[in-house]
């Protein structure tokens, strides 16, 4: 059976990948960011994934406000990035995994999620960029399967929902019969609001307690409605609900083997964590 290794979660701010083209990532407004990463790249040496399935929210490019799915999960051969206007350089296309795609999706489906799946699918900075977190090299060592997660056109899925759905998708994994080795990432947040009266809006004691709940209590953040979760994180915070994704995906228990948090990222409070299911 196919194996989940763990979970990344992480910002994904497009100033990152500005960034990354212009060799930034020492400069002092950079390096206590790009610095979080030197634990997850050492863990990635050591447990080495052969598949990512990345929760992440379009903003645009594969899909716009006239049709938004909830839930679309990709099912391509290979997904290609294609600019978004930020001016930041196009990263190298990336290898899908169909077959694994193609029963993540009958699972889902089959736990009452009515999910779109996606045989063309461009993706954006939410997924480009922290996989070149992850992998600065950019020669990807991993094949990917996109969950996007609609946090554009409200009304949005609900946080219990979010977490429904990563635990039905870490049901799918370990039911997987297969030897693949499986890391999650899910990618956005954490409080942000890039528009409005409140853009620049912070909340990092708001972040600090939902990084605290995740690995023992994920469920803490289901309390909030979605109105609740934009007024404590921000409009773009909301984002929070792909690292709710993330987690639900690695079962019962999990255990936190490290976290970052740095204020600020361009206009956000940019957050790493990453967990391990427990043994
Ligand atoms: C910013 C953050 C985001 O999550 C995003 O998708 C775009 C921009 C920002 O802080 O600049
Ligand atoms: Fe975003």
């Amino acid at each position: 059976m196919a194996r989940i290794l763990g979970s990344i979660t992480t910002s994904h701010v497009p100033a990152i990948g500005g960034a990354i083209a212009r060799n930034r990532q020492q400069d002092p407004y950079w390096k206590p960011f790009f610095d979080g990463f030197a634990p997850v790249h050492r863990w990635l040496d050591e447990t080495r994934p052969d598949t990512v399935v990345v929760f992440y929210n379009d903003h645009g490019l594969n899909f716009f406000l006239d049709t938004m799915p909830m839930f679309a999960v990709g099912a391509a051969v290979g997904y290609r990035n294609a600019d978004e206007g930020w001016g930041i350089p196009e990263v190298p296309p990336f290898e899908g995994d169909p077959a694994f795609s193609w029963h993540l999706i009958e699972h889902l489906v089959a736990r009452d999620f009515d999910i779109t799946s996606c045989q063309a699918m461009t993706v954006d900075h939410a997924f480009t960029l922290p996989m070149a977190l992850l992998w600065p090299s950019q020669r990807w060592p991993v094949r990917v399967v996109p969950v996007c997660v609609n946090t554009v056109q409200a009304p949005l899925p609900s946080a219990a929902r979010c977490l429904a759905l990563g635990r039905a998708v870490g049901e799918a994994i370990r039911n997987w019969p297969d030897d693949r080795r499986v890391l999650v990432l899910g990618t956005g947040g954490l409080s942000h609001q890039l528009d409005g009266e409140r853009a620049g809006f912070i909340n990092k004691p708001f972040d600090l307690a939902f990084m605290d709940s995740l690995a023992a209590n994920p469920q803490w953040a289901t309390r909030y409605g979605t109105r609740e979760l934009v007024e404590l994180a921000g409009t773009q915070g909301v984002e929070l609900l792909m690292w709710l994704a993330a987690r639900g995906a690695l079962g019962d228990r999990a255990v936190e083997l490290h976290r970052n948090y740095h204020i600020p990222v361009s206009n956000t409070a940019a957050g790493l964590m990453l967990l391990e299911p427990a043994a």
